[in-house]
């Protein structure tokens, strides 16, 4: 299949531009690179042994989209681009809401007119909010708690009324849960700009030393020992998700939502212990408050994307530790 990744250079999109291409897609990568890097589609094209086009543009270019659609004979579309970081979207929510939902009502109208109907959207378990029940599954209420959650919100909420309007349209919303881990070659990797927010990378950076500490946000939470517990996905397993989610809707039109996690919670010290044996050091620490907005603990069921897609995540903790690790060494390498 000719499938058009937006965001295809970052974090989620190299890594599942990976797995497509080795599965026999044809795929384009798009992507402004406000948060990825140029030299992302020549390491994928090395680790893939393909030569992966790659275009600079933004979504919110609707012509560019059409043109390319076109061009690559686009059969369905993964999209990835946006902008995710939870704290920012409350300091800059328009910017959160042209890129994230206007850009993805650019893409929906190029496909429209282009008559691509097939198209995978990259969801956040943070539509959720607080839980209600755990574990969460897809029907658990939405309430969604800042700006990022709600720009995803709204998007699946189009992709819906969307598919209702025409059933030829083939969607999947895939709630991602918390992904992490690197691909194996340790060649590409997440590659957060400035001080990263979130648990992996922050821990990746005092590993390296370039850090002098992690912050434990809060170890006094009803949890097993009190830090914050959270189902980490290898995002190699995330990126086959997104395989399978593509091959069921060759079977399925219309629009159905799955979440990709593991099923397992794991806490903040369970990760950070199984990152030191993993890069056989030890990571300084020091508990601070309790991070605002942050939920004590919340975990995907994952029996729907079993059962319908036949996709379950295989790869464990120390996968994901070693993965890290390899990634962190080989990106203090490169000079960009
Ligand atoms: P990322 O920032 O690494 O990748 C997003 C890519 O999109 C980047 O390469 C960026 O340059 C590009 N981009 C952003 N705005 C664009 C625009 N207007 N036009 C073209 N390209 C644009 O993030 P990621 O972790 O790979 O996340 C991919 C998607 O998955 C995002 O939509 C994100 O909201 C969603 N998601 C991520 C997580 C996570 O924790 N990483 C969890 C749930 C959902
Ligand atoms: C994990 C745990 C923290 C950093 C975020 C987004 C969510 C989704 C995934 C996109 C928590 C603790 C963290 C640190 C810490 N992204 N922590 N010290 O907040 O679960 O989810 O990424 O859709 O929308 O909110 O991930 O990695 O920031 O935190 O103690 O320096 O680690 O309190 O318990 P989070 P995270």
């Amino acid at each position: 299949m000719n499938i058009l990744l937006t965001g295809g250079t970052g974090y989620i999109g190299s890594h599942t531009a990976v797995v497509l291409a080795n599965a026999g897609h044809s795929v384009v990568l798009l992507d402004n690179f406000c948060n990825s890097n140029q030299s992302v589609s020549a390491r994928i094209n090395q680790i893939t042994n393909q030569t992966l086009v790659c275009i600079e543009g933004d979504v919110r270019d609707t012509d560019l989209l059409i043109n390319t659609l076109k061009k690559f004979k686009t059969e369905a579309v993964v999209h990835f681009a946006g902008l995710k970081a939870v704290g920012e979207s409350a300091q800059e929510p328009l910017s959160y809401f042209d890129n994230n939902v206007a850009g993805s009502i650019s893409l929906l109208e190029a496909m429209k007119k282009t008559n691509v109907r097939t198209i995978v959207f990259s969801s956040s378990a943070t539509v959720y909010g607080k839980p209600q029940y755990l574990p969460y599954d897809e029907v658990h209420p939405l309430n969604p708690i800042n700006p990022y959650g709600r720009t995803k919100l709204q998007v699946e909420e189009i992709l819906q009324d969307v598919a209702k309007s025409d059933y030829s349209w083939r969607i999947a919303l895939l709630r991602y849960f918390n992904p992490v881990g690197a691909h194996v070659s340790g060649m590409i990797g997440e590659d957060p700009r400035g001080t990263p927010n979130n648990l992996m990378p922050y821990i990746m950076r005092v590993a390296a030393g370039a850090l002098p500490h992690l912050n434990i946000f809060g170890d006094d939470y009803d949890t097993r020992d009190g830090t914050g517990e959270r189902d980490y996905i290898h995002v190699m397993d995330l990126a086959e998700g997104h395989l399978a989610a593509l091959n069921y809707l060759t079977q399925h039109s219309g629009c159905e939502i799955f979440n990709l996690g593991t099923g397992i919670p794991v806490s903040v010290l369970e990760l950070i212990h199984e990152f030191e044996v993993a890069s056989q050091g030890t990571i300084p620490t020091e508990v601070v408050a309790r991070r605002a907005g942050d939920l004590p603990i919340y975990f995907a069921s994952a029996n729907k994307a079993k059962s319908l897609m036949d996709w379950s995540a295989k790869r464990d903790l120390t996968d994901i530790c070693k993965s890290s690790w390899n990634w962190q060494k080989f990106r203090g390498s490169l000079d960009d």
